[in-house]
């Protein structure tokens, strides 16, 4: 077992403060609403001296919970470029310039009587958090020893959940989600990037970066000692010199490239799908309406409630933190996968109940807790470390910036779209998610190899070397059975 070394901790905390706040900002929307909603009423009243039309309002609130995303979707799919023209720590330094940026705005709104300053912060602060949920899981995924790659990519997640449930709480109007201290609430965002401002120049760039992309073997090696508290680094160099060797033989690799070779269709079709499988899964419905579904299942204080949800959330990331390196991703993955699909069929049946026997609340209070749960097992965590551990360094930052674009875009579209979709579909609407985790259930169980205790080099060689038509045949057995990702047990 390799040493969790004082810079190896320092440099992943430091990190994972970009994903607290990408947290925090989606759950911060959800508490506040009718609040915010009031001053944007005044700031109608104040500008043509009328009320504001409850249409224009629904737009004007929808657009601010739902930019976030598109900014999201936008700077996500720069993560390749960004990363590799400044570098993986770099490129987290300049990023929080959005943070300020993006909590300034919001934070002012209020004084300058301007929901349009609200709407760009907010855009501006989710550009921040698409570019966070790239560089931080490819830092992260860069600096850790193989055996604890798994664990020490899901304190991404960790960092997210923790983010959710600060927001939750400070959000109670008994805190800072009241009329006046709002603009603290949305603004506090900044605070995390100070602390990350301060701490990034004592953490290391990522030695696999500096080596196979900037050829510094010098910068490497010290990087590589400081990471692991050892003197003699070589074996890690040597396998990084393979993966360049291998790396230099092959053309820089672009994003239409990712879909044109034959060696990385399968791996990034398979990162997208699991993207897909985490935000089509229906938790954002839950994440961001909480309160709403809530109270339509007739729970009596939804607030709490939502906060409960926030707790299982946090919990459970925690017990999927100390599975994964043992269990291994795709057992994790699908046991989440279904968990969620059996708690989102009981959740109808309660909900469709409801009227006819009064305790079914509690059941489907306990069913959306379990929804969550489910979630962090392997839902939630994996996709976002996943992506990294498929490709080698070349291809890397282009995968990571197109699994980016696809989570950001599926977000947008349940974050905008649940609404209308559940007026439509009344208490039936989590029956469509429990159709989709079943076909990510099957995709994952015949598709998505294993990846735990295995170097990148190892992975990507197991997409790499077969022929396409072998994999192809191999593929439609479950994975498990295959060898072709090479040796257990790791070089480090
Ligand atoms: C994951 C998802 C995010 C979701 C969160 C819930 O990080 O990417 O969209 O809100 O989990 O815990």
């Amino acid at each position: 077992v390799p040493t969790v070394t004082g810079t190896l901790a320092l440099s992943v905390f430091t990190a994972v403060l970009g994903s607290l706040q990408f947290g925090y900002n989606i759950g911060v929307i959800n508490a506040p609403q009718k609040i915010i909603e009031a001053d944007y009423n005044a700031t109608w009243v104040h500008r043509y001296g009328e009320p504001i039309s409850s249409r224009t309002l629904t737009t004007l609130w929808s657009l601010s919970v739902a930019i976030f995303s598109v900014g999201g979707m936008m700077s996500s799919f720069t993560v390749g470029v960004v990363s590799e023209w400044l570098g993986r720590r770099k490129a987290m330094l300049i990023n929080n310039m959005f943070a300020f940026i993006g909590g300034g705005l919001m934070g002012m709104a209020k004084l300058c009587r301007s929901f349009e300053m609200m709407i760009l912060g907010r855009f501006v602060i989710g550009a921040y958090c698409g570019l966070a949920s790239g560089l931080v899981p490819m830092y992260v995924g860069e600096i850790a020893p193989t055996s604890l790659r798994g664990a020490l990519g899901t304190l991404h997640q960790l960092a997210i959940v923790t983010g959710i449930l600060i927001a939750q709480i400070l959000g109670l109007e008994s805190l800072l989600g009241s009329e006046d201290l709002w603009p603290v609430l949305v603004g506090v965002t900044v605070l995390p990037t100070v602390l990350q401002m301060g701490l990034l120049p004592f953490c290391p760039e990522s030695p696999r970066f500096l080596y196979i992309i900037r050829c510094q073997e010098h910068h490497a090696k010290s990087g590589l000692r400081r990471l692991t508290g050892r003197q003699e680094v070589g074996d890690m160099l040597a396998e990084m010199k393979e993966e360049k060797r291998r790396m230099d033989m092959e053309r820089k690799v672009s994003i239409p490239e990712l879909f044109r070779s034959t060696m990385y269709r399968q791996p990034i079709a398979i990162a997208i799908l699991l993207q897909l499988s985490q935000q089509l899964s229906g938790i954002n419905a839950i994440f961001y309406y909480s309160t709403s579904i809530f109270q339509k299942a007739g729970v009596q204080s939804p607030v709490y409630a939502t906060i409960g949800a926030g707790v299982v959330n946090c919990a459970f990331t925690v017990v999927s933190l100390f599975l994964v390196e043992r269990m291994g991703r795709r057992t994790l993955h699908m046991l989440g996968l279904s968990g969620m699909c059996g708690c989102a069929v009981v959740m109808t049946v309660a909900l469709s109940l409801l009227d006819s026997v009064p305790w079914m609340s509690y059941i489907s209070m306990l069913a959306i807790f379990g929804f969550v749960a489910f979630f962090e097992v392997g839902p939630g965590p994996i996709p976002w470390f996943f992506v990294a551990e498929l490709f080698s360094q070349g291809p890397r930052p282009a995968a990571m910036a197109v699994a980016g674009f696809a989570n950001w875009t599926a977000n947008f579209i349940i974050g905008f779209g649940f609404q209308y979709v559940a007026e439509l579909c009344g208490p039936y609407v989590f029956l469509i998610f429990a159709a989709l985790l079943l076909f990510f259930l099957v995709f994952t169980f015949f598709r998505v190899p294993e990846t735990r205790g295995k170097t990148f080099d190892q992975i990507s060689s197991g997409f790499g070397h077969a022929s396409p038509d072998i994999m192809d045949m191999e593929l439609d057995k479950p994975s498990t059975e295959l060898d072709y990702l090479g040796a257990e047990g790791s070089l480090n």
